[in-house]
């Protein structure tokens, strides 16, 4: 984990929660730019991945509401939230009793802030940063994906591996707020949330959210 990341995070967000989850209290920023900006320059090196960790998507807070309201999804069983951004289907996951979670995050600035909202809410949540897609099945029972479906070469790997595992027999649940890039067939949808949020990072107020079931094909 970056040693300087922890102090980045405290000094560029406030701690709050996301409208649809007030059980969770998450280190995230108010707007977009300025953290941009900041990232860049404080962490000093070209290349940062955008904060994704300093907000919380709509697909993620639809995705933790419906863990948080159907405790049965998780508990007593090895999760994977992956994509984990803030952390905060994560740390649902644990609040409703997994008995294992894991969060896989590639960007290191977000691992740490993983680490500091888990602690946060009191819970312990495992922090993978390797690139898990393609990964075979048998280490999780219940496989977790906030809001991942933005960009076309990410999506298209990652909804050939969700397929894959969904036909090992792992419950495999989406989060999406209509990005571009979510499958269009082999969905079932759970649930469906209105999800207040901002202009400044999704051009309009409020996003459907909706929980789909993976399936094998
Ligand atoms: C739009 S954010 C969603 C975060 C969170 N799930 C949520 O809904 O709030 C997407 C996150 O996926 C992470 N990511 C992208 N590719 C990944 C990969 N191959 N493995 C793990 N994380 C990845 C990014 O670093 C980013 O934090």
């Amino acid at each position: 984990m970056r040693p300087d990341a922890a102090a980045f995070i405290r000094a560029n967000t406030t701690i709050a929660t996301p409208p649809l989850i007030p059980e969770i209290r998450l280190h995230l920023a108010t707007e977009i730019t300025p953290i941009w900006q900041a990232s860049e320059d404080a962490l000093a090196r070209a290349n940062v991945p955008p904060p994704f960790w300093a907000f919380p998507w709509a697909g993620g807070q639809a995705l933790a509401r419906y863990v948080l309201d159907n405790p049965a999804v998780v508990a007593g069983r090895r999760v994977l939230d992956f994509g984990s951004g803030s952390g905060l289907v994560a740390i649902a996951a644990s609040q409703m009793g997994a008995a294992q979670i894991v969060a896989a995050e590639i960007d290191d600035v977000a691992a740490a802030a993983i680490a500091l909202n888990a602690a946060l809410n009191g819970v312990a949540v495992a922090i993978e940063t390797a690139d898990l897609i393609g990964t075979a099945a048998g280490r999780w029972d219940v496989v977790l994906v906030g809001d991942m479906c933005y960009e076309q070469p990410l999506a298209a790997r990652l909804t050939a591996w969700l397929r894959a595992l969904a036909g090992m027999g792992v419950t495999v649940l989406l989060g999406d707020p209509g990005r571009s890039y979510v499958p269009t067939s082999g969905l079932v949808a759970q649930a469906r949330y209105e999800v207040a949020t901002s202009l400044e990072l999704e051009d309009r107020t409020s996003r459907d959210g909706i929980v789909w079931r993976v399936e094998s094909e």
